[in-house]
């Protein structure tokens, strides 16, 4: 069974703009993504800032409110905040600034053993004295002292902050962790530890990841599958390998050509010329039309829709 899954899930957002708010506008910050999570992988999700990443893992977890599609969590369907147990203790989120996920005021295992005391599915009828023995067991897990479960927040490094926002997450026992940028604050030579301590708590306990970069170098290496987003939208998919050695879509081919790490906020403006359309624009055709080398009519006229072609699944009208 897959760990999780969604169908068309879309998510839009209403922004008033305007010196007194009074213009309303919608952006499509998620248009349609189906997605599901097998147990124990990695799945890769890659593409320029604001195609929708974040909001997709958010909106995934009921962070965000859906607007429409359905979210399926361990087979059940999720629709509203009385499932957020559920979700819990079955995905967690390790964000790209632990710190700011962190509460400042609490030692480090009392920010660990809170989602004990506040959640029935994680931990309400344990013993005290169970809580404190998990606490030590996942301070231990990602690599802290039971000295460093004492102190706070502010006393760690990034690479030692990134290593509790994990171990907030291991707590609640999930079977999956969405990891939004988890590394890219960090050194390089502190990403490869994080990446290393994923890597074993995977092949420890199973756990399957949503890794979230602009990284695409590291996505190839951590990841089994990978989508590729444009614009809210889904524009290919497929096993890691196949996608990187044989990009179907366009924009696969630009992002794999410039073969370089994105930094966050930058997008691929040197390989492909065109702007990328506004997310408040409702747009007809193919969302990349405006940038694609290989535009023909059609691309205007309707949205290609994402089709299975071999390995891989593709959303182009010329595949
Ligand atoms: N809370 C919000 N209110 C209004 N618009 C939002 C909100 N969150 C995101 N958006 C918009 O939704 C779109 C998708 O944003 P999102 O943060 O999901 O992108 P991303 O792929 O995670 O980008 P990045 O790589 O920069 O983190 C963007 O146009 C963004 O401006
Ligand atoms: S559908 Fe057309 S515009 Fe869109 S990626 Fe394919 S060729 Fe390019
Ligand atoms: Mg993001």
């Amino acid at each position: 069974m897959n760990i999780w899954e969604t169908e068309n899930l879309t998510k839009h957002f209403t922004v008033r703009r305007g010196l007194l708010k009074q213009h309303q506008q919608v952006v499509h910050a998620l248009n349609g993504v189906s997605l599901h999570q097998g147990v124990g992988e990695t799945l890769g999700l890659v593409g320029e800032s604001g195609c929708g990443k974040s909001t997709f893992g958010r909106t995934l977890m009921g962070l965000y409110p859906k607007s429409s599609g359905r979210v399926l969590v361990a087979g059940r369907e999720i629709t509203g905040p009385a499932d957020t147990d559920h979700v819990l203790s079955h995905i967690q989120m390790v964000f790209q600034d632990p710190y700011a996920s962190l509460n400042p005021r609490m030692t480090v295992r009392q920010s660990l053993l809170e989602p004990l005391t506040v959640r029935a599915t994680t931990g309400t009828s344990l013993s005290e004295t169970a809580k404190q023995a998990k606490v030590d067991d996942i301070l231990e897990q990602v690599g802290l002292s039971k000295a460093q479960g004492e102190r706070y927040p502010h006393e760690f490094s990034g690479g030692q902050r990134q290593r509790i926002g994990i171990g907030r997450a291991l707590i609640s026992s999930p079977q999956c962790i969405i990891c939004d940028e988890p590394i890219s604050a960090l050194d390089v030579s502190i990403q490869v530890q994080i990446v290393s301590l994923l890597e074993r708590l995977q092949a420890e306990q199973g756990i399957s990841y949503v890794f979230i970069s602009h990284d695409l170098n590291m996505v190839r290496y951590v990841s089994q599958r990978i989508a590729v987003m444009y614009l809210g939208g889904v524009v290919e998919e497929g096993p890691t390998q196949a996608v990187y050695e044989t990009p179907l879509h366009p924009y696969t081919q630009a992002l794999i050509k410039l073969n370089a790490p994105l930094a966050p906020h930058m997008t691929i403006g040197p390989v492909l010329t065109g702007e990328v359309p506004s997310p408040l624009a409702d747009l007809r055709g193919c969302p990349f039309a405006s940038r694609c080398p290989e535009k023909i009519a059609q691309c205007e006229e309707a949205k290609p829709p994402l089709v299975v072609r071999g390995e891989q699944k593709v959303a182009c009208w010329r595949r």
